[in-house]
């Protein structure tokens, strides 16, 4: 396998083994009352009335939650079955299924094509 190959296989090995419980990490009071509002203050005034958002790496689904409950659809991307898998629990639990999309892939490799959102977010680690 070359590098980039050999990375994208670790990196949706490590998703798979982590998924049901990789919330967790996030379930703390630097992210629930610091990071997590902080984020949200600082893009929610750019989200559009209406269209299509597109969450890069964001099966966490921590903010395809708030921006389909404003009404927005969402095209939730990521490279890990099993993070996705996750992630569409949660959404159908909070009745969100309709407003979501889910979409396998990887951020290097997209095929959409210019200006099909209104909105893109690739918030946390996965362009670093
Ligand atoms: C820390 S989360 C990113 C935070 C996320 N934006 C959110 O919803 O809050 C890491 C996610 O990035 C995804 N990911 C990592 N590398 C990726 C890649 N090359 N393409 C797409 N998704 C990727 C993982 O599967 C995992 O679900």
């Amino acid at each position: 396998m070359v590098a980039a190959e050999e990375q994208k296989h670790s990196v949706i090995q490590y998703y798979k083994k982590v998924a049901e419980e990789y919330d967790r990490e996030y379930d703390t009071p630097y992210f629930k009352r610091l990071y997590d509002k902080i984020t949200w203050r600082y893009f929610e005034p750019y989200l559009p009335k209406e269209g299509l958002c597109w969450m890069l790496a964001g099966a966490l689904e921590k903010w395809a939650i708030p921006i389909a409950e404003k009404g927005l659809k969402v095209v939730l991307y990521d490279i890990s079955r099993e993070m996705l898998n996750v992630a569409r629990r949660k959404i159908m639990k909070r009745r969100l299924e309709n407003m979501v999309l889910f979409e396998e892939g990887d951020i290097y490799e997209i095929g959409f094509s210019e200006n099909y959102f209104d909105f893109v977010l690739a918030e946390g680690d996965p362009v670093s």
